[in-house]
């Protein structure tokens, strides 16, 4: 068996590792393990490429995997929870930004390459700009370093439309003339880098984490262009891998939000609030911290629906504390999670995780509204969109189609949050309004520490 045989072996486990990895991370309790396998993976297979590769000075590779390392372990240990989309955008512009350099150097040092390698070497570049220069706005939004509002102006789609049709013509002259192109090189890589600042300027900072997914995939599809550039088996793997699994993450939110893709690329959704027809009918019914007690006292079962109301209050650790109480004194306790509550994927789960909630007792969207008539008591904390009837009753609303929790359906329904404020979809939400609603207004955290304390008092 040669070195290259045994180097092949070694990446078709790592290949295992990673399939396996990724299936691990689609449950909570296995999720952990996942990532260590996944790691592991890559371990091996960064290990028995520079078996086979002639690196010429290991000195630069282990100051860099050092460095990259400290840092790497450093934020991983001080970055808060909030701000892991920021965290994973600049993961993906680094993976970007590495996909452009392994092209940009498979130009420079092959002097004689075919078409299908330099079309792979012009893809790498392309889409690897892009992605970082995309991920650096997209993380500069969400921690608030510029503006996170939609930036349009006009002639935006036709400036696009020339910088795009601009870098297919340097890629094709690039690949005309290949070996003696270093200038065009160069054009698509400061082309592709102001791509992505157009793409993602025009995008508002809430819906950063659909397009933090989708340049996840890109960067999937720059790294797997840079290995079939350099012809590595494992890079290809795993650039295909992160590829598709970024574009599935980025559909199901887009279904989950009842937006198509191009909405939430080109809509400049959030930019401005959505007045509906008519207005909402019934009245609000303000209720005391006292009064949800006395709900709460008397129900059976109790269900609780947060939203990103709940990840601005970090109200987490109280509702907790009620869950514990009610259950104490023999309530049925759930808490029902929608696929986008909050404003990144998995956002309320990590949460609840945080304050020690157990994963046994959330449950999905679909299960609990298969229930939600038999349920005495939904309690709202901080979510809007993802519990307005206006999906399914309003024809024309911009959220019209989208699945929200019923939670109008069960038998009383205790909403917290501080105003009448409308919620990330900018739409009044008749929920309010409705007969079997009480409105407990404040903060989210306030309120729970209020309806824990009324409950140690009686
Ligand atoms: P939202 O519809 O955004 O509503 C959140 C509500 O929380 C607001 O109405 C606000 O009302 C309330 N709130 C804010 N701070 C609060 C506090 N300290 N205490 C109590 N309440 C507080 O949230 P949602 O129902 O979770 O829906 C999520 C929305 O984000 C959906 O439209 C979804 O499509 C969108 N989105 C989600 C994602 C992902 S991946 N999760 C990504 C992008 C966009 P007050 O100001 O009156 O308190």
């Amino acid at each position: 068996m040669t070195i290259e045989h045994l180097v092949n072996l070694a990446y078709i486990i790592s290949a295992v590792l990673f399939v396996f990895g990724l299936k691990l991370l689609t449950s909570q309790s296995t999720a952990k393990k996942g990532n260590l396998m996944s790691a592991v993976g890559m371990f091996i297979a960064v290990v028995m490429t520079l078996l086979i590769k002639d690196i010429i000075d290991y000195k630069w590779l282990t100051v860099g995997i050092i460095v990259g390392g400290i840092i790497g372990a450093f934020a991983a240990r001080l970055v808060v929870m909030t701000q892991m989309p920021q965290m994973v955008a600049l993961f993906n512009g680094f993976g970007g930004m590495a996909s452009l350099l392994v092209g940009w150097a498979a130009y420079r040092v092959m002097y004689n390459f075919d078409l299908f390698t330099a079309t792979t070497i012009f893809i790498a570049v392309l889409i690897g700009g892009v992605t970082f220069s995309g991920s650096i706005v997209a993380w500069g939004k969400l921690a608030t370093v510029i503006s996170g509002r939609p930036i349009l102006f006009p002639g935006q789609t036709v400036l696009n439309s020339i910088l795009f049709i601009g870098t297919l013509v340097a890629g094709g002259i690039l690949l005309m003339d290949a070996p003696i192109s270093p200038v065009m090189l160069v054009t698509i890589i400061l082309l592709s880098l102001i791509l992505g600042v157009m793409a993602v300027v025009p995008i508002g900072g809430a819906d950063m984490p659909v397009v933090i997914s989708l340049l996840n995939s890109y960067s999937g599809i720059a790294g797997c262009a840079a290995g079939l550039a350099i012809q590595n088996n494992i890079l290809i793997v795993a650039g295909a891998l992160v590829g598709a699994s970024g574009i599935i993450l980025t559909n199901v939110m887009c279904k989950a939000m009842n937006r198509s893709l191009s909405n939430v690329l080109f809509g400049g959704f959030g930019a401005s609030t959505v007045q509906q027809e008519g207005g909402p009918e019934g009245e609000v019914k303000p209720i005391s911290a006292e009064d949800a007690y006395f709900i709460l006292e008397a129900a059976d079962s109790v269900v609780f629906v947060p939203g990103y109301g709940m990840a601005v209050a970090q109200a987490q650790h109280a509702v907790h504390e009620l869950e514990r109480i009610l259950e104490e004194n023999g309530r049925d306790v759930k808490y029902a999670i929608h696929p986008v509550a909050g404003r990144m994927p998995g956002h309320m789960n990590v949460l609840l995780a945080e304050a020690n909630v157990s994963y046994d007792k959330l449950v999905e969207i679909d299960d609990i509204n298969r229930i939600i008539e038999e349920v005495d008591v939904c309690v709202v904390i901080g979510a809007n969109d993802v519990v307005n009837p206006a999906a399914r009753e309003t024809k024309g609303s911009p959220i019209y189609g989208m699945p929200v929790i019923n939670v109008d359906k069960s038998k009383t329904v205790i909403v917290l949050k501080r105003s009448m404020a409308a919620g990330f979809a900018g739409i009044e939400n008749n929920l309010f309004y409705k007969e079997n609603t009480r409105m407990l207004f404040g903060d989210a955290k306030s309120s729970l520490e209020a309806l824990v304390a009324e409950f140690k008092k009686k």
